[in-house]
């Protein structure tokens, strides 16, 4: 059974719709362990009151980023994941660590990438007068929030949204297309070869499958 190692700092809640997916037989995969670098986020509960084996990395008591993401990768690596899922993991990696996981590692990030890298996304669409909006599943690169797409969701941005109702909004839409990218990960049809996205060998667009 393939191997998935979650990492989270948040509330954890794309880590509960990955493991719900599994959980209700919609793939095989088994959740080796969830890290988490903020010993107060709300997901450790989450994963706890699923029974996967959650785990605190204080990124504080590193002196270092390079530290921090050496001790995280030998932790990562003791479970031996086939896959690395960053579900919510706010830290910005060493080119050590993408190259470590190239290939095996995919990120969630709410926004149509390229468009809106980075932080805060929800309030700059909102500012740009965006009426698309929505979020991105990609391989990790070593470009931040650069590596190939794999699926996109679009949601509407209507009047009167504020960046709540936005990333709720969009929320919705992550829970769907995160577990989609992993059982087609886990399954073996999605792969990425050089700086390309593949599924079932055939070339996944930029803009990732919408
Ligand atoms: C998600 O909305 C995800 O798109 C975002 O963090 C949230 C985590 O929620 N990721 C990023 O901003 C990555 N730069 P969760 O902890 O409830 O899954």
């Amino acid at each position: 059974v393939p191997r998935i190692v979650i990492l989270i700092s948040g509330s954890g809640s794309n880590m509960v719709a990955i493991a719900d997916a599994i959980k209700s037989g919609s793939m095989e995969a088994e959740i080796a362990a969830v890290i988490c670098n903020r010993p107060e986020a709300a997901g450790l509960q989450k994963a706890r009151d699923r029974d996967l084996p959650a785990s605190v990395l204080d990124h504080k008591e590193f002196s270092s980023r390079e530290d921090f993401d050496r001790a995280l990768m030998a932790e990562i690596d003791e479970h031996a994941p086939d896959l690395v899922v960053l579900a919510g993991f706010m830290r910005i990696l060493t080119p050590d660590f993408v190259a470590h996981y190239h290939g095996r590692m995919l990120n969630i990030h709410p926004s149509l990438l390229p468009k809106y890298q980075g932080l805060h996304t929800h309030q700059r669409a909102l500012d740009d007068g965006e009426n698309e909006h929505g979020v991105t599943v990609h391989f990790v690169t070593e470009e931040l929030d650069g590596g190939p797409n794999v699926i996109q969701a679009v949601v509407p941005v209507y009047d009167g949204d504020d960046a709540a109702s936005l990333q709720a909004r969009v929320q919705i839409q992550e829970h769907i297309i995160y577990p989609i990218a992993v059982k087609w990960f886990v399954e073996g049809r999605l792969t990425m070869a050089g700086n390309t996205a593949r599924l079932d060998g055939n070339v996944i667009p930029a803009t990732g499958l919408q």
